[in-house]
């Protein structure tokens, strides 16, 4: 029904729903994990020449694809480019129901330990607690592992259930600011610890001879989980957006935003880390290790005035993740309306039960459930958890990210795309010519190589 349907309110609707979903526990979890692992400096460079050279172009393309159609991911390919393409779309609604069952587990951790840190801030942190054991036990408790999920999950849809501007829109504008508050308190008592020097060398002095081999595909395989690209999320956001805004000036602010916060995020984390005397050898054993294992112990142990900025650091990191498994969400309900004519409340009743049952199953995966931990499809990548998130962050969004490149550089004229992405709002430093080159030879090289680490190599990047 032409003229009915929904789409943001105003001008920043689109760009904090999109750097809402895009600044989430890959920019707060992941990415510190890996630059730790791959020693810093040299790594963080190279992931900005990935973010720039192709996490960009792209996230211009999945916007343009969204908001010349006006569709979410599955139209919208079969508009923009014919109708064998809608395969690419539904191969990202696939993707965006996989992420969205295991992202949730670990959503429903931060609530665990925003309560966890209240309770510490109150009664006090107890000396002997052994935060590693403590961990391990409570990704094995199934009922409480449910429980959480259930609740973040309900809280996805309730927003989801509200609609684009009165619930995803209404509730980025409050979360994002208070996101950025948080960030901001993090960051100044962070800066003044005792290792902030360390930590910004470690991260902005690059060491060419500390740079692994895998490092350059592992940055750009982060570029797409981390930018929300490789599965339409981008392209369903886009189709909610008016005319009157720049689809290159939005891309590059929430590009902007994303990687400004996981360095943020980097930042604190390893001021606090560097600041203990032999803590450097305790963390980067695991991602989960590092956020929900050492910062907590190091926030009441370590850091001034830390029983306030622990749970507040909980907050943000739950927040965060908030925002990003709405747009996950969105992506599927989107395509039930637009595309089966189902009304918003049947299709995120029916999508939000669908990924809670794979929630469900992801969260009995960490221990609780033996058959369900243990099973390995990918050597080393033990139950249901770790292997959806292997084949999503390897080879789903990988693929899909290609497909979408290709489409928009190969398959798309070059009037189509070149009167989305330049207007009069268009910014000056913008070159279609450069643009167009990228993303019909730099960005499906580079992520076919990608594709090639994953089949040749093994190389993972979940
Ligand atoms: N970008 C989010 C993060 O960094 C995760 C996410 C949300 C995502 N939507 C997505 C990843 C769509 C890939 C595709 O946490």
């Amino acid at each position: 029904m032409p003229g009915t349907r929904e789409n943001w309110g105003s001008r920043a609707g689109f760009i904090l729903a999109a750097s809402g979903s895009a600044i989430g526990l890959g920019n707060l979890w992941k990415f510190p994990f890996i630059t730790w692992n791959n020693n810093g400096g040299a790594f963080v460079l190279v992931y900005l020449v990935c973010i720039i050279a192709v996490g960009l172009p792209i996230m211009m393309a999945e916007i343009l694809i969204g908001r010349k159609t006006q569709t979410s991911a599955v139209g919208a390919m079969k508009k923009a480019i014919g109708p064998a393409w809608g395969f690419v779309g539904g191969w990202g609604v696939l993707t965006g129901f996989i992420i969205l069952g295991y992202y949730s587990v670990v959503a429903g951790w931060t609530l665990n330990y925003f309560v966890k840190c209240l309770g510490w801030s109150i009664n006090g942190f107890p000396a002997d607690i052994d935060m590693g054991g403590a961990f391990g036990s409570f990704v094995g408790d199934g009922t409480m592992q449910i429980l959480l999920a259930a609740l973040f999950s309900g809280a996805t849809m309730a927003i989801i259930f509200m609609g684009v501007s009165k619930g995803i829109e209404r509730i980025t504008k409050i979360l994002m600011p208070a996101l950025g508050v948080i960030l901001l308190l993090l960051i100044i008592s962070a800066l003044s610890m005792e290792g902030a020097g360390e930590a910004l060398g470690f991260i902005f002095y690059p060491d060419f001879s500390e740079l692994k081999p895998g490092a350059i595909l592992e940055a750009l395989g982060h570029a797409f989980f981390t930018l929300s690209l490789g599965m339409g999320a981008m392209i369903t956001y886009g189709s909610y957006m008016g005319r009157k805004d720049s689809v290159v000036s939005a891309a590059a602010m929430v590009v902007f935003l994303d990687t400004l916060i996981a360095i943020v995020a980097t930042v604190i984390m390893f001021s606090v880390i560097f600041s203990v005397p032999g803590m450097t050898e305790q963390v980067g054993k695991s991602t989960a290790g590092m956020l929900f294992i050492t910062l907590p112990q190091l926030f009441y142990t370590a850091v001034p005035m830390g029983f306030i900025l622990a749970p507040l650091f909980f907050v943000l990191v739950g927040f965060a993740a908030l925002t990003s498994t709405i747009s996950l969400l969105e992506v599927v309900v989107a395509y039930f309306i637009d595309e089966k004519q189902w009304s918003r409340r049947k299709a995120t009743s029916i999508c939000g039960a669908l990924t809670f049952i794979v929630s469900m199953l992801c969260a009995l995966s960490l221990g609780a459930w033996d058959s369900l931990s243990n099973f390995e499809v990918f050597a080393g990548k033990p139950g249901l958890f770790s292997t959806l998130d292997h084949i999503a962050s390897n080879w789903m969004l990988p693929i899909g990210g290609f497909l979408i490149t290709v489409a928009a550089g190969w398959f798309m004229t070059r009037e189509a795309t070149e009167s989305e992405l330049v207007d009069a709002a268009t910014p000056t430093w913008f070159k279609y010519g450069m643009w167009r080159f990228i993303i019909r030879f730099v960005a499906p090289a580079a992520v076919a190589a990608i594709i090639g680490a994953v089949v040749f190599f093994g190389m993972d990047f979940s």
